[in-house]
């Protein structure tokens, strides 16, 4: 297998948003992102991931981008992002942008533009459709709830909007739209950014009959993006952007790509594919996810049999031929402690290091998102008002406020378990106001843990989760086999572990983690000679693995 510098890379999200206020208005900014360099470097990672920080109304946190090619002015100025970029740099840090170009603001001056007539020049930039008999073109469901398709008066035609209502989605068949977003991309590249994450890059390519879907027809969801998903020409689209932007640029790149099989991720990301380096495939994150009418709203505690089989199946599915990406969070995520692991105060810090283990001794380039670092939880506010995401918003209008099938109540549960604001509460500085993320009143409350889990704890403690975080990746700097090695899972039906091992030139690394409460015996034979390279009890107990254990052996075959 080829080695390559993204490979080996670790990568880290930052919200910016939730990051660092540095002038006290509530909100992240990029000056903010500037002061944490130097916490980043230390960390070890390679890459910086930047959730989008350009022109938007913020409808949808910014992934509502009204002009591709100006910064935020809540986030700062073009001058501000170029000293992060240079700063970055000197730190040896890359720097990567989020990509939204499936759909961009309606604020955008191309869709201003296209709702003016039907004979605008930039008309065919978005999706439009004559009503069906006074109707939507078809049924589909828009992820953040209601019809895909806005009435434009107008012009009386319907747009297209796979997410809100304020998210037009880009027509890809026009040359023209393709040719202008090739164009905004050597624009960054050509300023020295060093990659894309592009967002729901998938769903680019749409069924031009736009049929019904039949899953809404049977009640048996709600929104239709599987229907857009993976379309015939989304392919080509991307060889085209990789043959005019990507490949003259020394860049990494992974593709959001919900409902993406192992077939359609080897087509994107195959090693000779000549698309993408690799894809966020959906399988594990949405592994609660319910097929009645709640989806992911439900507060049902996930199954570690499939879970196993999730990862293990991408793990061998792509082993040789193309390249994973491992992550547990994002800023579209509930907390990874308190989801698969245990955050209560006996067991976060054992269950995160535990979790960061498992992850990152796959095979993949793992993606750490802000606060992961530290074991930051799930938040549970008291009411609806508390909450931010335009995602949790909707659904509690549409469920609670307009249907009333559910309760406040429910939902709520429901919200503490699945809303995205988990993953976007300010990131934990310190014991100071606000977590020391703000000084002003924060745009998005702060968890009331931060007293207990912040940063300038983790920092004095030689036993945290970010030390723990550190070595992991300096552990992966020095053995190539935690890179490169061959995955092979052990005991797959076992409930309580997730064990594996990893092969590489007559090495073998040997994963054991326990993702129970109780201690689990189990023998699992290796050599007397050995090397624990890695153990969040910073000891061995033999045949015992005890609550939430993470152990790493390395040893010759
Ligand atoms: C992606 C983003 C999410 C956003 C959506 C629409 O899934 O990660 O935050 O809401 O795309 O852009
Ligand atoms: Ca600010």
């Amino acid at each position: 297998m080829e080695k390559e510098w993204w490979k080996e890379a670790v990568v880290y999200q930052v919200y910016p948003r939730s990051f660092q206020d540095s002038n006290n208005d509530g909100i992240g900014d990029l000056k903010g992102i500037i002061q944490r360099l130097p916490y980043l470097a230390k960390l070890g990672i390679d890459v910086l991931w930047l959730s989008p920080i350009y022109q938007s109304p913020n409808d949808d946190n910014g992934y509502d981008i009204s002009d591709y090619q100006q910064i935020l002015p809540e986030f700062g100025t073009m001058a501000d992002f170029d000293e992060l970029l240079r700063v970055a740099h000197q730190h040896k840090l890359k720097v990567m942008m989020d990509l939204v170009v499936n759909h961009t603001s309606d604020e955008h001056a191309w869709f201003q533009e296209s709702k003016k007539g039907i004979d605008n020049p930039y008309r065919d930039f978005y999706i439009w459709r004559d009503p069906k008999e006074g109707q939507p073109p078809n049924n589909w469901g828009s992820e953040f709830g209601g019809s895909a398709w806005e009435f434009d008066e107008e012009t009386n035609q319907y747009y297209l909007h796979i997410f809100s209502k304020k998210q037009p989605d880009l027509n890809w068949e026009n040359p023209r739209v393709r040719e202008a977003i090739y164009a905004m991309m050597r624009w960054w590249l050509d300023k020295g950014v060093d990659g894309f994450r592009m967002d729901v890059i998938n769903l680019i390519s749409k069924d031009k009959s736009y049929p019904d879907d039949p899953l809404i027809k049977a009640g048996k969801r709600t929104t239709s993006l599987a229907m857009v998903a993976n379309g015939t020409k989304v392919n080509e689209y991307l060889k085209e952007m990789n043959q005019e932007v990507l490949s003259r640029y020394p860049v990494i790149t992974v593709g959001e790509t919900p409902e993406v099989t192992i077939e359609d991720a080897l087509a994107y990301a195959g090693f000779e594919s000549k698309e993408l380096q690799m894809v966020f495939q959906f399988d594990h994150a949405d592994i609660e996810n319910k097929e009645d009418g709640f989806g992911k709203w439900n507060a049902d505690r996930f199954d570690l049999i499939e879970l196993k089989k999730i990862l293990s199946k991408w793990q061998t599915g792509l082993s040789n031929k193309a390249w994973n990406s491992l992550y547990w969070n994002n800023h579209d995520r509930p907390r990874v402690v308190s989801r698969f692991g245990n955050d209560s105060p006996a067991f976060r810090k054992l269950s995160a290091k535990m979790l960061a283990t498992v992850l990152h001794f796959m095979q993949g380039t793992p993606y750490i998102y802000q606060g992961e670092e530290i074991g930051m939880t799930n938040v549970s506010f008291e009411t609806i008002e508390n909450y931010r995401d335009i995602d949790t918003l909707n659904a509690f209008q549409e469920y609670v406020l307009e249907k009333e099938t559910l309760s406040a109540e429910q939902m709520l549960t429901y919200i503490h378990h699945s809303s995205r604001d988990n993953a976007r509460t300010p990131m934990q500085w310190s014991t100071d106001l606000h977590a020391g993320f703000t000084q002003g009143e924060p745009w998005l409350e702060v968890n009331s843990n931060y007293k207990d889990i912040n940063v300038d704890e983790a920092l004095k403690d030689p036993n945290s989760i970010f030390y723990y975080y550190q070595k992991i990746i300096q552990l992966r700097k020095e053995y190539p086999i935690i890179t490169y090695g061959d995955y092979q899972v052990i005991d797959l039906n076992d409930p309580k572990v997730f064990v594996y091992s990893r092969n590489y030139n007559g090495e073998t690394v040997f994963v054991i983690c326990n993702f129970t409460a109780e201690t689990v015996e189990r023998n699992d034979h290796l050599p007397v000679e050995k090397t624990l390279l890695l153990s969040n009890y910073g000891d061995d107990d033999a045949n015992n693995i005890r609550p939430y254990e993470a152990k790493v052996y390395l040893f010759t075959k």
